[in-house]
């Protein structure tokens, strides 16, 4: 797609003395107020290179690049040259841009030949998959897409809570009082029973204590007894998880958990005490990070066992040398922001230059409204009952929306209900900006007319049935993108939509750099509106066959790349509803 601003620091450079294009293309802005034109350049700077008043600049820069093609008008404001681009051009491009590259409309190369891994979601086995593991999944599951459109490798890897010395907790529980029907009929609630019996049991006995850590012992060491349960655990859990992935439409390229490092733990410990990072206290061997003012990272206990942050070194060591990553992204609540500061550290101590390509990607606390959920008082709220809520709401509203209308099949209305259902819990999600808390409340996320995921996939589907019944017109205008007439979509409606249609590809960069979703989020609400307002202004299946050309393409553009900005969410872009 032609980059206007490049464009336009190319023409100023022709005017301005002692800066070059590039230096220009930094300098341009882009004025809040549309009135103040779609870029401004300001000449403070140039004030004294070319000896002179800026407003005088500004005046002779204005004069000298008003004619332009590029340019409906170009005006001098104290300051500043305020340029309006030649609305046609500008828009005529832009909707050729997406004609042409559909799907992969925003697509770039930035990341090319580089690899990110994306580490994400990473629930604890035999725990519930709560509402508050839905931040990290949706988040992550996001951060993915985006770094894969730019152009990156990517890996992304589920970092199962799978190991510690709860295990030796649960085994010693299940051998006491569990049983084997129970944990096949329901896994998790079953294993969490027996978790919560251990804690009550073990107040009056605490040799049941002494009792699970040797027999997570024996599961470090491997002992054939130990690992076969565990392992049906471990199983039995993935395979409640996999139901929600499936429900999402979220998928891994690797499942190695904690587990996984157990048998490569020996090595950091090794290594860091040949660097001399490793230090007694109290039993525990630890690194000190006085240094750099954190606590110590706690490496194993008094009793040798591993522990979290050794896993996340073993696990770090191991993707460098097995991934050779660029960038290793961790989407973790900012709960373990000093476990990370801790950890990037004691990797950045052993000497490894790629500590700085590691990443933590922080975010808040969700609550719901009745207050924040916790295990220990049984107010767990399940993901997949949160998630079979939103279909069975949605299926609700959507029938009474459609049986108005009846142009749903009843098989339909069950595949739209889930992909609004899904969407809407997934694009609240993605609306906050991640790092602020907040509540989860149904009457926001399902919300048709609110800035909410129904609200951009009904847009959605409305632009597919514009479309539909625009067949012909369609396919004549894409024949030649082009061509079409374009003094039909030069009205303010059309052209705030058409820029918002152009900005998108900066967006998703944006978006990536900041390892921000939301960014992406807010845009397609803002090409949803846009949208809707030029819907509402104009007339677009006409008579006129130029006109129809016109605006169905511009219509053409916005449903793309509003379909292109929810894939980048995980979202579904029904075409109907
Ligand atoms: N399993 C952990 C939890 O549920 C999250 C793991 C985060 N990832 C990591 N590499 N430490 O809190």
């Amino acid at each position: 797609m032609i980059d206007f601003k490049k464009a336009i620091a190319e023409v100023l450079a022709t005017a301005v003395e002692g800066l070059t294009a590039e230096e220009i293309y930094g300098m341009i802005e882009i004025p809040g107020d549309a009135k103040m034109g779609d870029y401004a350049f300001p000449c403070f700077r140039l004030a004294k290179t070319m000896r002179k008043a800026p407003q005088m600049i500004a005046a002779g820069v204005a004069e000298a690049i008003k004619d332009n093609k590029m340019f409906n008008k170009v005006e001098q404001v104290n300051a500043y040259v305020n340029m309006f681009m030649d609305r046609g051009e500008f828009t005529v491009q832009t909707v050729a841009s997406v004609a042409e590259e559909k799907d992969d409309f925003g697509r770039s190369e930035l990341g090319k030949g580089k690899l990110a891994i994306v580490e994400f979601s990473s629930p604890n086995i035999a725990k519930p998959f709560h509402i508050g593991h839905i931040r990290s999944t949706v988040i992550g599951n996001s951060i993915y897409k985006i770094y894969d459109f730019l152009g990156y490798e990517t890996v992304r890897i589920n970092h199962l809570g799978d190991y510690g010395t709860q295990f030796g907790k649960m085994i010693v529980a299940y051998r006491r009082w569990g049983k084997k029907e129970d944990v096949i009929a329901e896994p998790i609630k079953t294993l969490l029973s027996y978790y919560v019996k251990f804690h009550e049991e073990a107040e009056a006995d605490p040799s049941l204590e002494e009792e699970a850590r040797a027999t997570f012992t024996r599961l470090e060491n491997g002992e054939p007894e130990e690992t076969e349960l565990w392992q049906w655990f471990r199983d039995e859990s993935l395979k409640e998880f996999m139901r929600v992935y499936n429900m999402l439409g979220i998928e891994f390229d690797s499942y190695a958990g904690e587990s996984f490092y157990s048998d490569k733990m020996q090595r950091v410990l090794d290594e860091l005490r040949e660097k001399g990072l490793l230090k007694l206290s109290e039993g525990a061997q630890i690194v000190d990070l006085e240094e750099a003012k954190l606590p110590p990272a706690l490496i194993t206990k008094s009793d040798g066992s591993s522990l979290y942050i050794t896993r996340d070194i073993a696990a770090a060591l191991y993707r460098k040398e097995h991934y050779n990553f660029d960038k290793n992204i961790y989407v973790v609540a900012s709960q373990q922001n000093l476990h990370f500061q801790q950890w990037f550290k004691v990797v950045e101590m052993m000497g490894y230059d790629w500590a700085k390509e590691c990443v933590h990607v922080p975010f808040g606390l969700v609550s719901l409204e009745e207050g924040t959920m916790s295990t220990r008082h049984g107010r767990v709220v399940f993901l997949e009952d949160v998630l079979k809520g939103a279909v069975e709401k949605t299926s609700q509203i959507i029938r009474e929306k459609s049986i108005a209308k009846g142009h749903l099949s009843e098989e339909e209305m069950e595949e739209t209900a889930k992909m609004v259902g899904i969407g809407a819990v997934m694009f609240n999600e993605l609306s906050n900006m991640k790092i602020k808390d907040y509540t989860f409340k149904w009457e926001k996320v399902l919300n048709f007319e609110g800035e909410t995921g129904p609200y951009v996939q009904y847009t959605h589907a409305r632009a597919a049935t514009v479309l539909r019944n625009a067949e012909d017109a369609l396919k004549k205008a894409l024949e030649d993108p082009k061509a079409v007439d374009t003094s039909y979509i030069s009205s303010d409606s059309a052209y705030e939509l058409a820029k918002l249609i152009y900005r998108f590809p900066e967006v998703i960069v944006d978006a990536g750099e900041k390892y921000e979703p939301s960014i992406i989020t807010r845009h397609v609400v803002d090409i949803a509106q846009g949208f809707n307002k030029f819907y509402h202004d104009e007339h677009i299946l006409v008579d006129n066959e130029e006109e129809k050309k016109a605006k169905v393409l511009l219509t053409y553009a916005a449903k793309q790349t509003i379909k292109n900005g929810l894939a980048l969410l995980g979202i579904a872009a029904p075409e109907k509803m």
